[in-house]
Order: structure tokens, then C-alpha cells, then sequence
């Protein structure tokens, strides 16, 4: 393989890696989306009845299967592209780690919050969800800002 070779098979590799993480992102913010309006409605239903095992039942999946290996994957491919593309010494990047962590912060609030709504516990009200519910809109706004127009 002479070096023109390489370098197509390099940025090929990179290309794939970025449209698994953007596949990934897309599921993972699907997903905080999601849970927090599944807990309003789990909250409207009585405590202890059916329609409240169903939305444990839902909630437990979503997260399990969905949010949490998603977030890992983005996670794992962001950092290969970092790495790939030097980004660690870039304004951009270093905000949109930032974001990402508290993102992440976020989503680990969301999945113990599930967990004390399975114990009976209801610890904020829909109102508090319902605006809590905006930051995956407002964080992801931000994050595709700076790695696309990328202005510092
Ligand atoms: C979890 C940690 C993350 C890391 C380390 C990371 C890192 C990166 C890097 C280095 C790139 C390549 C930029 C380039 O080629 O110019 C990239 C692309 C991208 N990232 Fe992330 N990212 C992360 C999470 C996210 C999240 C949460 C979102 C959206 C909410 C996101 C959205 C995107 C998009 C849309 C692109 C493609 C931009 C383009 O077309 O060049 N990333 N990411």
C-alpha cells in the first residue's frame, strides 16, 4: 500500500467512526429525551398499581438497553476521533468536553432518579421533570454548534 493508499483508507476509517458516533449520539439523546417524560407519566399513575409496574418495567429497559450502552459507544468513538484528530488542544473541543461531561452528569441523575421511583420514592415534582426535560435539547444545541462551526 503506497502512502496516497493510506491516507484513503485513514480518513475512510475516520468517516465510519464519526457516522457510528452520530448514530450513537442520535439514540442517546433519543433516549434523555424520552425517560424524563416517561417519569412524568409514571408519577401521574397511583402508587403501586399496575400502570405504575408498567412504567418500571419500560424505564428500567430504556435504560438499560437503550441510554446507557449508547452513551458508552459515543463515549468510545468521540475519544478515537479526538485522539485521531489531536482535538485535545482545540477551544472547541475543550467546551464540548465540558458539555458532554455534564451531559453525562445528567444522564447518571436520570438513571438514579429511575431507581428511587421504583422504590416508591418521588422526589421531584412534573413541573421540576418537565424542566429538567429541556437541558438534552439545550446541551445537544450547543455541543453540534461547536463541532460544526467549531468557532474557537
Ligand atoms: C462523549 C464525548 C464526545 C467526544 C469525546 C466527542 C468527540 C468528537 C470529535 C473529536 C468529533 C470529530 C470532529 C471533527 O471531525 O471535526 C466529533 C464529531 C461529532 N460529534 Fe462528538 N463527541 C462526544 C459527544 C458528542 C455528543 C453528546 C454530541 C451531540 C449531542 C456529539 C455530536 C457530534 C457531531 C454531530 C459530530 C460530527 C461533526 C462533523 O460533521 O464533523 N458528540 N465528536
Amino acid at each position: 500500500m503506497n502512502s496516497l493508499d493510506l491516507g484513503t483508507a485513514l480518513s475512510l476509517t475516520y468517516a465510519w467512526i464519526k457516522a457510528a458516533h452520530v448514530i450513537f449520539v442520535i439514540f442517546w439523546i433519543a433516549g434523555l429525551f424520552l425517560l424524563p417524560r416517561y417519569y412524568i407519566y409514571h408519577q401521574e399513575a397511583p402508587a403501586g398499581s399496575p400502570e405504575e409496574k408498567k412504567w418500571i418495567e419500560r424505564e428500567a429497559k430504556l435504560r438499560n438497553i437503550i441510554i446507557t450502552p449508547a452513551m458508552l459507544l459515543v463515549w468510545t468513538f468521540g475519544l478515537i476521533l479526538a485522539s485521531t484528530i489531536g482535538a485535545w488542544s482545540q477551544g472547541w473541543f475543550h467546551v464540548k468536553l465540558l458539555l458532554v461531561v455534564l451531559l453525562s452528569g445528567y444522564h447518571g441523575y436520570m438513571v438514579s432518579y429511575g431507581k428511587k421511583l421504583a422504590r416508591g420514592e418521588r422526589p421531584a415534582s412534573g413541573k421540576a421533570l418537565r424542566i429538567m426535560n429541556e437541558i438534552p435539547g439545550i446541551a445537544t444545541a450547543l455541543i453540534v454548534i461547536l463541532v460544526i462551526v467549531k468557532p474557537f
